[in-house]
């Protein structure tokens, strides 16, 4: 049944994926860099800490993605940070949208806490997952001007102050042969204080092995730094899979190996990016610092 194959096909087609992804979180970003007030957006509500805080430019942004990706993909299930997961409805025009098979997976903002500074490195991070692998990815940071787009198996590429597609892509490459005493590594931290106690020794461990640590405060740009060769590695326990699905696409795509600890796959857990040469000496010494545990809970000093 060709006929049936090929429309299946142009349902999960991962270009066609791409550049809805890439449409929606150009919106986003827009709509992110729109905010001009002199004072901060407003934060209006805390998730798993009072440190881990929403605001209306969050909601808003997520409201705006899931209404763009529903007028053209009515079927397809969608994992946004701030809705959580909603299935489609009906199948839209030309059998799009197959609940089954495509899932959206969105950070309508990574990087609040920048966003709420006025720092720049903040991003609208949209992964198209087909079957449960993530096929498309898109990492779009206004403030740099810059969108990260990869496709499974066909690379990964930065778009400056244009939407992908567009002449002037640059084909993005990891960087290989640092050793781990002369790299450059990213992290991250949770929002909970227990899990920060320990994030904080593993770093103070790793800090003198290392060429500098950098805490850039979005996940998803991090990925995009180890897949521009901006950082040579990066690690962070306890990201959600919206964090990292469309970034860790894109560092992998530049040639990156994605992973957990222990030959595991990248997951909340822990998620690991680096050069194929590096990523091993960088995880064994992670491994052995026990990176992912919890200090117990209370006894934090208060602020
Ligand atoms: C956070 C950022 C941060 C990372 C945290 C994430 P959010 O996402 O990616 O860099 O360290 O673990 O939760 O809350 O800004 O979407
Ligand atoms: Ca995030
Ligand atoms: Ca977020």
């Amino acid at each position: 049944m060709p006929g049936r194959l090929l429309r299946r096909d142009a349902v999960t087609d991962p270009q066609a994926l791409l550049r809805i992804a890439a449409d929606a979180a150009g919106e986003a970003g827009r709509l992110l860099a729109s905010w001009r007030g002199d004072e901060r957006p407003e934060v209006i509500d805390t998730k798993s800490s009072p440190t881990d805080v929403v605001t209306e430019m969050d909601r808003r942004s997520e409201a705006l993605i899931t209404e763009w990706i529903r007028a053209v993909r009515p079927g397809d299930t969608i994992l946004g940070e701030e809705g959580g997961q909603t299935a489609g409805g009906r199948p839209g025009p030309d059998g799009a949208g197959d609940r089954a098979r495509v899932r959206w997976v969105v950070d309508p903002l990574d990087g609040t806490v920048n966003y709420l500074y006025g720092l720049p490195d903040w991003a609208v991070s949209i992964a198209a997952e087909v079957d449960g692998a993530i096929l498309a990815g898109v990492v779009e940071v206004p403030r740099l001007g810059e969108t990260f787009t990869a496709v499974a198996g066909q690379g990964a590429w930065l778009h400056r102050d244009g939407s992908p597609g567009t002449p002037g892509a640059i084909a993005l490459r990891c960087n290989s042969g640092v050793a781990l005493g002369q790299a450059l590594v990213g992290t991250g931290f949770g929002y909970n204080a227990a899990r920060r106690r320990v994030q904080g020794e593993v770093v103070a461990a790793l800090l003198p092995q290392v060429r500098d640590i950098r805490r850039g405060g979005s996940a998803a740009v991090d990925l995009c730094s180890v897949a521009a060769g901006r950082i040579d590695a990066f690690y962070e326990r306890g990201l959600n899979y919206w964090d990292y699905a469309a970034g860790g696409l894109i560092a992998r795509e530049a040639g990156a190996l994605v992973g957990g600890l222990c030959g595991q796959p990248e997951s909340t857990s822990m998620t690991v990016a680096a050069g194929p040469d590096l990523f091993g000496d960088l995880a064994a010494f992670l491994t052995r610092l026990d990176p992912e545990r919890d200090a117990p809970t209370g006894g934090e000093p208060s602020v």
